[in-house]
């Protein structure tokens, strides 16, 4: 973890929520806004799935999922994943692995053994953190979190669309399904279950645009003097 001049950690904005909710895209462009670095930590679940798949492992046998996890080589660099050595892209982006990762996600062992690889993502200037447990394990102290949410209805018509944008032809119903079901293991699940940090800000985006989910978090970026003339470099702070 690299420090701040002051002598703390770099600032870090946690947003979490279902999948669907439009948090991956609220994060990238946070972090665009801001110049920080951006987190997918969702990304980390699907290599290990992919990996497992890869190796036929039961997705019960958290030890051996544990091993891959710790072992595994997984660097993202503009958009793309390089897992292992191998670009891993377009494969962690299939519904069958989004399902697999959150089977995984069950695992504790799993989840520590992802855990300082996403701490290490803390660098300066800040970083934006996507995902389930941002706020309430991943990062607790951190300077913003946000609990991004959507009905169940809209995020499977965001997801059918961005399926489809990929070429993946799926109907509205099986998107619908597939997302309940991830909802349920997601909120239900013992280890860092999905719900919104103490301290969150709840949003829902149901009837809201990109546009304005963004701005509305970027004001409340502001409020906290994050980002640009913000916390991390206002020397006129008090
Ligand atoms: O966000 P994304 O859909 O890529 O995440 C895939 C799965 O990984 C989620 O359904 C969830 O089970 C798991 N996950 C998690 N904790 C995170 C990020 C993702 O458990 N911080």
């Amino acid at each position: 973890m690299q420090a701040k001049a002051d002598g703390g950690a770099a600032p870090v904005i946690c947003i979490d929520g279902p999948g669907g909710s439009g948090k991956g895209v609220l994060a990238a462009a946070l972090a665009e806004r801001l110049g920080w670095r951006y987190l997918d930590s969702g990304v980390l679940y699907r290599a290990v799935a992919v990996l497992a798949l890869d190796a036929r492992l039961g997705l019960d046998d958290e030890a051996a999922l544990a091993r891959l996890a710790e072992g595994m080589d997984a660097a993202t660099e503009g958009g793309r994943l390089k897992l292992n050595g191998d670009d891993r892209t377009e494969d962690i982006r299939k519904e069958p692995v989004a399902e697999s990762a959150s089977t995984v996600a069950r695992h504790p062992a799993v989840r520590k053994a992802l855990l300082q690889q996403q701490r290490n993502a803390r660098r300066a200037p800040g970083l934006v953190a996507d995902g389930r447990d941002m706020g309430t394990v991943v990062f607790p102290d951190a300077e913003l979190k946000i609990f991004l949410d959507a009905s169940a209805e809209q995020r499977a018509k965001r997801r059918r669309k961005q399926l489809r944008s990929d070429g993946m032809r799926v109907s509205f119903g099986a998107v619908l399904a597939s997302i309940r079901e991830r909802d349920g293991r997601d909120s239900r699940r013992a280890a860092s279950p999905l719900r919104p940090a103490e301290s969150a800000v709840v949003i829902d985006s149901t009837a809201m645009t990109i546009a304005e989910v963004l701005e509305r978090a970027l004001a409340l970026a502001r409020r906290r003097r994050l980002g640009a003339g913000g916390a991390a470099h206002d020397i006129n702070q008090p």
